[in-house]
């Protein structure tokens, strides 16, 4: 389906199902958001998750305040980001839901920073949150990276509501 915005001056002016059918149309990389506070393990699907700077290394997620994690991501003050493989649907499914022992299963390790990283994923970073923003009904966490691994993995992608792997190159055509 096709929406016309052209008439719109201003973002106030873009209906919020309007809004989201324009989210649908962009791809992203499907990453668990995962940290550890008192102790306790816990971990969440996200893609609102990008690149800030290089230098210093660091990112940003935005977390619903409506979530079990946003609480946890404050008092913890780090979390880590795991890319999901494109193998990882299941983990991907799994952490998108309010179930508990969410990590029965789920391969992971601890790393040094008191994390839980996940097994068998593209890529993970640890991070410290530098900073927080809240904006609307979200939170933007902005995490200063200490570490992490990249995995030679495809990553496992979201688009138009679904779950999807990578289109093979062009030039393999
Ligand atoms: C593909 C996908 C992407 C999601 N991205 C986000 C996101 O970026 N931020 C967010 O707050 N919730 C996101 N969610 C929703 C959370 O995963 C969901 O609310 C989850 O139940 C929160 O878990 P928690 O309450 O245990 O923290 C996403 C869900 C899916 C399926």
């Amino acid at each position: 389906m096709v929406q016309d915005i052209s008439s719109a001056n201003t973002i106030s002016e873009i209906d919020p199902d309007c809004f989201r059918t324009i989210l649908r149309s962009a791809a992203a990389s499907v990453v668990v958001i995962t940290t550890c506070a008192d102790g306790e393990l816990h971990g969440m699907t996200a893609t609102a998750f990008s690149s800030v700077s290089a230098d210093p290394p660091s990112v940003l997620i935005v977390v619903n305040r409506t979530t079990r994690s946003h609480s946890r991501l404050l008092r913890s003050g780090r979390f880590a980001i795991n890319v999901l493989a494109e193998d990882q649907e299941w983990i991907g499914q799994r952490f998108a839901g309010k179930i508990e022992d969410q990590f029965s299963g789920v391969g992971h390790i601890a790393t040094a920073e008191g994390l839980p990283v996940l097994t068998g994923c593209a890529a993970h970073m640890e991070c410290r949150t530098q900073e927080t923003v809240d904006v609307g009904t979200h939170t933007i966490f902005v995490g200063r990276v200490v570490a992490g691994k990249a995995e030679p993995a495809a990553p496992l992608l979201y688009h138009d509501g679904r779950f999807k792997a990578l289109a093979p190159s062009r030039e393999a055509s």
